[in-house]
This record gives C-alpha cells, structure tokens and sequence, in this order.
C-alpha cells in the first residue's frame, strides 16, 4: 500500500527570463532604435506635441500593477498595494494605479492633499515620512488614515490630536535596522537594534489615545538582492513576537515600503539591468517565504497572518515612459569628441545623475559611431545627460529617446531655465492624451509679486 502522505501545499514557481547580451562595452545595444513609443511613431508624437516630451505608456503602468499584484497574491492571503506617490505623482498616474486597486502612499501634506484631491478617501491612504504637521495629523487622524509614526516628537503631537479629536488613532511605528544586504536608513523611524523601536512601540500602547496595530520598514532603494526582503522578513516579525509577548498589542499589519529595483541601469553597475534587475515574482517569493516561515508559530497560536503592505514606486512605473528630446546643435569639443546639445537637459531627467538611461534614436543615423557626450540646453556645466556614447552624426532636429525614466523624475524635475516639456499618455485605445502641459511664463510667474514701487524695469528718462 502506497503511504498515504499529507499532500504538500502547491506553491507557484518564480520563473524568470534568463537576459542574454552580456557585454560590458554595450556593443550588442548598437543600432538599437526607437521608432514608436506605446504603438505611436515617435515622429508623430513630436510634430503634435512637440520636443521635449514625456511619454507615458497606460497600458505598461497597468500591466505593471498587475504582474507585481499577482505575484504577491498568489503567494500571501492578504496583500495591500500603495502607490509611492513620490515616485510619480501626476494625476493620470496616480489614477490609473489606483484604478488598479493600489491605495496611495504619502510622505507630506502636500502628498496627502493631493491623494484627497484626486478622490482617495482618508482610509485609503498610507502617511509616511519625518514631517507631518499638526494640521495634517488632524486630517489624517479624522480621515482614518494608516499613520506610520517616524519619531518621538511626532508620536507626542498625534498623541495630543487624539486626544483633542477624543478618538483613539490606530498606528504603525516605522523600523530602521540592519538587513545585512542594504544599507540602513538609519534616519527614518526608529531603531531596532538599540531598543528604540521597543521603547517606542511600549510608548504607543501605553498611551490611552493611540492602539499600535502595524509595523513599517523601508530598506532602501534599488535592492537587486530579493534575500533583503528575507532578511527584513524576519526581522520585522521577531519584532512582532516580542511586542506582542511584552505588551497588550496585537499587529494587524507588516508594511515592507518600496524598493524593488526597476529596469534602468545604474551608474557603475557593470551587468545590464536585464540580468541584475529581480523579476516581481523573485522579490515575492523571497518575501513571502520568509514571512511564512516566520509566523508559522504565530499562526499556531491562532493568531492571524499579518496583512502584507507593499509601496513600491520605481519598479512599477519607471519603464512605462520615456522621454523624446531633439538635436538643437552640434560641436567638436578640444579633445576630438563630438557634443551633441539636445533640448532636454538634467532640470528634467533628474535620474541621468545616477542612470545611464538606455537612449536610441528614432532610426540608426548613417555614418561611423564615435564617441559623443549629449548635453542639455541649460548653460550650467553640469548639464551632461550622457558622458559617452558610440554613434553616428546626429542632425538638428534628430530625435533621440531615453527610457525607463517613468520614476522620480516627474516630481524632481525643476523649473531652472527652460519651462517643463508637456507629458502626454498613450491610453490603452492607442489614442494620445496631454497628462501635463508645457508650462509658460503665466505657470512660471503665478506665485510672484512685484512691489508697486518695481512695476518697472527702468527708471523714467529725465
Ligand atoms: C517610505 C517609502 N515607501 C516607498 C518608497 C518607494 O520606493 P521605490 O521607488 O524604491 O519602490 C519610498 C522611496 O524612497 C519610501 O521612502
């Protein structure tokens, strides 16, 4: 007679592409172009909304969502998605994701009027970050906002608004701590290894006016090891275990914050994102099977799971755009190199700090590549978009595409000596919609006042 075994639990496998095309010198990018953004030629984007312009793909924001939603569901019984509103905070964004089921994930009041703004209830809303004034503290406790305290003095304040609302304010103290694969923020919320997090979570449930019921982190940034989220894993459910032991609180919810690298290649980075870069399913399956194992006892407790919260920014939304900027002049620099000045420069793509954007032409110009730095317009310097590529002359007016940059630079861009480029969205339909216009000197100026004795430039003649 066969052994009749307990069947074991079907768990789905995290399979993904093996990136082909290693090749530090990046030879195998060459002739690589981008003729069509989202199905639209990029020619036709230009001549209707000009350059330079940002192009927002709605049907890869949304798979995106999706892929990363399904591979925590299928792995955790109950997962929250919020939209890190920082990484991306135009309104077509933010909706489209929410449209998706992602909750909003704030860091300011200004974040939080925004998300209240474009229609996301209180409830509906993650507040993070080391600056919440009272005002805002007010909102959000009204609201039922998930408050995720950050420090002593802000627990303090939204102890004292709970009392004046006489409510009690369910929260979520953020964690700092050594995952031994990032390294720490050690600035946000507070720390785990010297007892901080412990005095601070006691504080929370000794006070009549505040009930702990969550846990935050958020590791970092760009994390290309999966095992981090492992590690913070289990650090954040030992903590769980011994507030719970230690005081009357019971932890509804595990918030792990962002960090999922997306396909953009760093700065320094000598493999191609295409192999450093996790799948979703990887970072879930890293995740996941160490919260499992991590509150297996808990569940034999008969306590239940935690819910898992996500905030993930960059890895959702960074490759669903691009940006399309021209030619406007070219130059032979002392040392033989040729400069290409384009009308795009870093006061909009804040990210070519620390990426080497992938960035193609709409077709492969003729001649031989040599070596060439692209600048922007603005007369600073700094305004260096790419240090070296190999191509062909470029003409004016040649267009030429940065992708992924969906991610931090659409709320870091600055206004500093050209106006903002419009953003446009390819809606799933293949139609194309203005997100953003152009600014012009009525946006730039709004806020100014001049005082009556400056009306004028000059002094009266005579
Ligand atoms: C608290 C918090 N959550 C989420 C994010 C989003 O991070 P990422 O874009 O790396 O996913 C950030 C970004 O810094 C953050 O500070």
């Amino acid at each position: 007679m066969p052994e009749n075994k307990p069947k074991k639990p079907w768990i789905t496998p995290a399979i993904s592409a093996h990136g082909g095309g290693l090749n530090k010198f990046g030879a195998a990018r060459h002739h690589l172009v981008t003729e069509r953004i989202a199905g639209v030629p990029v020619d036709e984007l230009g001549s209707r909304f000009g350059s330079p312009l940002f192009v927002l793909d709605e049907q890869r924001l949304r798979d995106n969502a999706r892929r990363l939603k399904s591979a925590f569901a299928h792995r955790w019984p109950r997962v929250i998605h919020a939209w890190s509103y920082k990484t991306n905070y135009l309104g077509a964004v933010c909706n489209t994701l929410h449209q998706e089921g992602y909750l909003a994930e704030v860091v300011s009041a200004f974040e939080y009027e925004k998300a209240r703004a474009l229609g996301v209830p209180g409830d509906k809303i993650v507040f993070n970050g080391p600056h919440k004034p009272r005002p805002a503290l007010e909102r959000a406790a009204r609201e039922g906002a998930r408050i995720h305290i950050d420090n002593l003095d802000e627990l303090y304040l939204l102890e004292e608004v709970a009392r004046d609302l006489d409510k009690t304010v369910a929260v979520a103290i953020r964690l700092n701590f050594d995952t031994g694969y990032t390294d720490a923020w050690s600035r946000f919320g507070f720390n785990l290894e010297s007892g901080q997090a412990l005095d601070a979570a006691r504080r929370v449930v000794e006070s009549p006016h505040l009930k702990l019921t969550g846990l935050h982190t958020h590791i970092g940034t760009f994390v290309t090891d999966p095992r981090a989220y492992a590690a913070a894993a289990h650090s954040l459910c030992a903590f769980m275990e011994t507030v719970e032991a230690q005081t009357r609180a019971v932890i509804e919810y595990l918030d792990f914050g962002g960090g999922f690298a997306s396909k953009n290649a760093l700065q320094g980075v000598y493999l191609p994102p295409e192999q450093i870069v996790p799948a979703p399913e990887q970072y879930a399956e890293a995740l996941c099977d160490a919260l499992m194992a991590a509150t297996r006892a808990r569940e034999a407790r008969g306590l239940a799971q935690p819910t898992l919260i996500l905030e993930t920014g960059r890895a959702v939304v960074d490759d669903a755009e691009s940006l399309i900027s021209s030619v406007v002049a070219n130059k032979r620099l002392p040392d033989g190199r040729r400069g290409v000045v384009l009308d795009a420069g870093v006061n909009v793509l804040f990210t070519g700090f620390w990426y080497h954007h992938d960035v193609r032409p709409v077709r492969w110009p003729a001649g031989i590549p040599e070596e060439t730095v692209l600048y922007g317009p603005l007369c600073m310097n700094i305004d260096v978009m790419r240090a070296s590529i190999q191509i062909p002359p470029l003409a004016l007016g040649d267009k030429l595409v940065f992708h992924p940059v969906g991610a931090y630079n659409n709320t870091q861009w600055m206004q500093f000596i050209e106006y903002r480029p419009a953003v446009v969205m390819v809606m799933q339909d293949g139609t194309v919609e203005v997100v953003r216009e152009k600014e012009d000197l009525a946006c730039v100026i709004a806020q100014e006042r001049l005082p009556g004795k400056l009306a004028q430039p000059f002094a009266e003649a005579g």
